[in-house]
């Protein structure tokens, strides 16, 4: 017998002097968080039985925290504290995070688990899941969703946060404190709460646990520091397990693994490899940013801005129907502001109704240009043109303009002058991510789900292959996305050089359909002193104002037709979206 085994036995005779062998049993089976969950647990896929946990599951969850006592500070201290679960989809990643906050918060008293997670409908799915495994065995004095509280009998509390959408959401975690943080898809874009906010909470307690899990997202932020460098360094313990090991893996579901999305995306997401550094296009506080508290309603007269321009942007999407976006510009504050909305659901009249939409936005608004997805759309510009030029009031065979995204585009090089192509993607992202950037837009907070604007815009990034080329992955879709950067992409290539227009120019062609001509008429906008010069100063007392500056360097861009793109041709771009057809991606378990 070992030295060791030995002190094992002393030590446990002492322990568990005066307890039945069947006492001494159940407190082992609460001591070992594997055997308490498949004797307390059900299974929350069919939950007739108990859950039966699978063998790298059960590694992840036996790893637990420990504490000893330090010679150098004198007092306990704890180690190990840090688990990350770097696992591939589906592999069974969020359940153990959640089995063991049941755990803890059942044989500890008054103790405190956060589960936070990013959106809200991966905390409604989890507290599903955890209903379901506690079934009719373990019994909460209280569940709640909105705020989300698991309450029991032994004062022990479970409480999911929403992490990661919104500044202002911090604060609900903030000040709050932890014996355990449970942090759902941690890699994908909450760094900023994780380390104003949940890493204090952690720091707050020397025996406060973390317990991350995630696919990596290719981002090089808290989940990749961590899981790269060693406990003594700062760094945590991370299970790496590709989607591979999971039971329910064949080869059919490696096939439609591979079909869904880039090779990218699939070593990210199924093999959970670090992959290429790709980076979030848009940043998350000035996304915040744009948020207003305002919704979108229905436009009339009064609403338009006598010296705003309006933009419209349309994507042609077969899977989620169509999406159109009207952007406005205001000169005098330089500000864009997202003013209108429309979504034409996916049926057999789409593509109709679509265009009779359009046209009825056009006769309310003043719109100046029209920004159209070729991919799908080109029938339908076709429409809109002839409709155009049957009603020339209309002025749609000018102002409709299809944009294939496969294009390029001309610019001018700032530093010598020369004309240079680019694609024409990247350009278009870029300049709508500087207009965020430099806070020149508003748009309603409504857009701030997962599936709206604004979720698509934080889960929009891009990676730089090794050939050179700028790729662009959609963690959330990018229908609504690419139809707003469309109407955005009207501003910069139209009125790159908006200085020398005057209002009434670009709005000569409307028919007067709101009474507003004579109006535009009279008023000049935004004229520097040259281009007052060359066009006149307008009407006295007009003050000149600062010269529009427009989006990109290089002032104003030239679209490209791509030469042996067919005419007609339906082909479109390789959107990462198309990756991802089955809806919504982080929404189930
Ligand atoms: N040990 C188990 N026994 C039975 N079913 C399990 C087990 N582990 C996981 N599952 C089931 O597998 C599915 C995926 O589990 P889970 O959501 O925990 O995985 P995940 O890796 O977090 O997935 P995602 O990448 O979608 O977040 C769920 O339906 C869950 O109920
Ligand atoms: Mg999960």
């Amino acid at each position: 017998m070992s030295i060791n085994s030995s002190i094992d036995d002393t030590h446990d005779a002492v322990v568990n002097e005066g307890l039945t062998p069947e006492e001494i049993e159940l407190a082992k089976g609460l001591e070992d968080p594997v055997l308490w969950a498949e004797t307390h647990l059900r299974n929350p896929d069919d939950p007739a039985e108990f859950i039966k946990l699978r063998w790298y599951q059960k590694f992840m969850i036996r790893w637990q925290p420990e504490k000893y006592w330090s010679d150098k500070e004198k007092k306990f201290v704890w180690k190990k504290r840090k688990k990350l679960y770097r696992c591939g989809r589906r592999v069974g990643k969020s359940i153990c995070l959640l089995i063991e906050a049941l755990w803890l918060a059942y044989t500890n008293n008054h103790y405190r688990v956060i589960i936070l997670t990013p959106y809200e409908q991966q905390l409604r799915t989890a507290w599903t899941v955890l209903k379901r495994m506690m079934g009719d065995q373990i019994e909460a004095s209280r569940i709640v969703e909105k705020p989300f509280i698991i309450e029991f009998s032994n004062g022990s509390t479970i409480t999911g946060y929403i992490g990661g959408v919104k500044k202002d959401r911090s604060s609900t975690v903030r000040g709050e404190g932890a014996d355990a943080i449970c942090v759902m898809e941690m890699d994908h874009g909450i760094d900023h709460i994780l380390t104003a906010v949940m890493v204090p909470i952690l720091l707050g307690k020397a025996h406060c646990r973390w317990i991350g899990d995630s696919t990596p997202s290719g981002a090089r932020g808290l989940f990749y520091q961590w899981c790269i460098k060693p406990e003594s360094r700062g760094g945590a313990k991370d299970f790496h397990y590709p989607s591979s090991v999971s039971p329910e893996w064949n080869d059919d579901a490696e096939r439609e693994a591979k079909d869904a999305g880039s090779l990218a995306e699939y070593q990210h997401e199924y093999m959970a490899e670090w992959g290429e550094l790709t980076q979030g296009v848009f940043k998350t506080p000035d996304v915040d940013d744009t948020l207003v508290k305002t919704t979108y309603r229905e436009y009339k007269k009064q609403d338009t801005k006598l010296n705003s321009v309006y933009c419209m942007g349309v994507d042609w999407n077969q899977t989620y129907g169509v999406k159109i976006y009207v952007v406005e510009y205001n000169p005098n504050t330089h500000r864009y502001k997202t003013v209108l909305k429309r979504e034409v659901p996916n049926d057999e009249y789409t593509q109709t109704n679509a265009v009779e939409e359009i046209k009825e936005i056009n006769k309310k608004l003043p719109l100046t240009w029209i920004y159209v997805d070729k991919g799908y759309g080109t029938t339908q510009v076709e429409l809109l043109h002839k409709y155009g030029k049957a009603h020339p009031e209309t002025r749609l065979h000018k102002t409709v303009k299809a944009i294939d995204f496969k294009s390029n585009v001309v610019l001018k090089d700032p530093r010598n002058g020369k004309k240079i192509k680019k694609p024409l993607k990247p350009f278009c992202v870029a300049a709508a991510a500087r207009v965020v950037e430099n806070g020149q837009i508003d748009i309603p907070e409504e857009e701030d789900e997962k599936f709206g604007l604004v979720g698509q815009m934080r889960g929009y990034r891009q990676r730089i292959t090794p050939s050179g080329n700028i790729v662009f992955e959609a963690e959330n879709r990018d229908d609504l996305l690419i139809a707003w950067i469309l109407a955005l992409l009207a501003f910069n290539v139209e009125m790159g050089e908006f200085t020398k227009y005057e209002t009434a120019k670009i709005f000569r062609h409307i028919k007067d359909p709101m009474g507003i001509e004579s109006k535009y008429k009279k008023r000049t906008i935004g004229l520097d002193s040259t281009s007052k010069r060359r066009y006149g100063s307008g009407r006295s007392g007009v003050k000149s104002r600062k010269p529009w500056r427009p989006i990109i360097p290089g002032g104003k861009v030239r679209l490209e037709p791509k030469k042996d793109a067919p005419i007609g041709s339906t082909q479109r771009a390789p959107w990462p979206t198309r990756a991802r057809p089955q809806g919504p991606r982080r929404s189930t378990f």
